[in-house]
C-alpha cells in the first residue's frame, strides 16, 4: 500500500497552526501572532495524511549562529507510528545541509518528547552546566506555573 503521509516543505496556515498544536495538547497563540511568526520560519515542514495537516515542525533563528526548533507535533491518532522522528529527521537534514557547523541548536523538550529528542543528539543543557530559561511577555515565569514549551 501506498504511504498515506506526505511530508511537505513549508509552514501550515494560520488556523491550522493553532489546530495542530492544540490537538496535540500543545498551547493555542494569537491568531496575530502566529501571522507574524509563520512568515519568518527558517525551514518548516507540514505532515499531510491524505491531503489533510496532521503534524508540523519549524527551525527559527538567524540563519547563522543560533536555532531553535519549535512547535513539533503529531495529531495524538498518528502518534507512535514514527512520524516525529520523520519531522525531526527533516529538519535536523535541512539544519545539517545549511547552517554553519558551529551553530547553536536548541529546544524545550516537553515530557517525553526528550526521548525523540536525545534520538536527534539533542542533550539536557544541565549536564553541560547551563540550565534553559524563559520568560512570557505578559510578565509571568517559570515559577507561576506555566509550563516551559513554547
Ligand atoms: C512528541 C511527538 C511529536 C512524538 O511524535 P510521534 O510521532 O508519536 O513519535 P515517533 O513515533 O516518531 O517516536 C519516535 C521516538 O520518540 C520517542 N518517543 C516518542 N513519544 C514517546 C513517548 N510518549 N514516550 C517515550 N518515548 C517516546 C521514542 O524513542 C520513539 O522511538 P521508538 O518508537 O523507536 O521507541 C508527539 O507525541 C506529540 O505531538 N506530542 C504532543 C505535543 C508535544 O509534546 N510536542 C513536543 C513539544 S516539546
Amino acid at each position: 500500500m501506498s504511504d498515506p503521509y506526505e511530508l511537505r516543505v513549508g509552514v501550515p496556515s494560520v488556523e491550522a497552526f493553532r489546530r495542530l498544536r492544540t490537538d496535540a495538547g500543545l498551547s493555542d497563540k494569537d491568531p496575530a501572532a502566529v501571522a507574524l511568526a509563520l512568515p519568518n520560519t527558517w525551514h518548516g515542514v507540514v505532515l499531510h495524511h491524505k491531503g489533510s495537516p496532521i503534524g508540523m515542525g519549524r527551525i527559527i533563528g538567524d540563519s547563522g549562529t543560533a536555532f531553535q526548533i519549535v512547535d513539533i507535533c503529531v495529531h495524538p491518532a498518528h502518534q507512535g507510528r514514527g512520524l516525529g522522528a520523520r519531522i525531526m529527521a527533516a529538519l535536523t537534514g535541512e539544519l545539517e545541509r545549511r547552517a554553519p557547523a558551529s551553530a547553536y541548536v536548541s529546544l524545550i523538550a516537553d515530557g517525553p518528547a526528550r526521548f525523540l529528542y536525545e534520538k536527534f543528539g539533542f542533550a539536557d543543557t544541565s549536564a553541560h552546566g547551563s540550565i534553559g530559561m524563559f520568560r512570557l511577555m505578559h510578565g509571568s515565569h517559570g515559577s507561576s506555573g506555566s509550563r516551559a514549551e513554547p
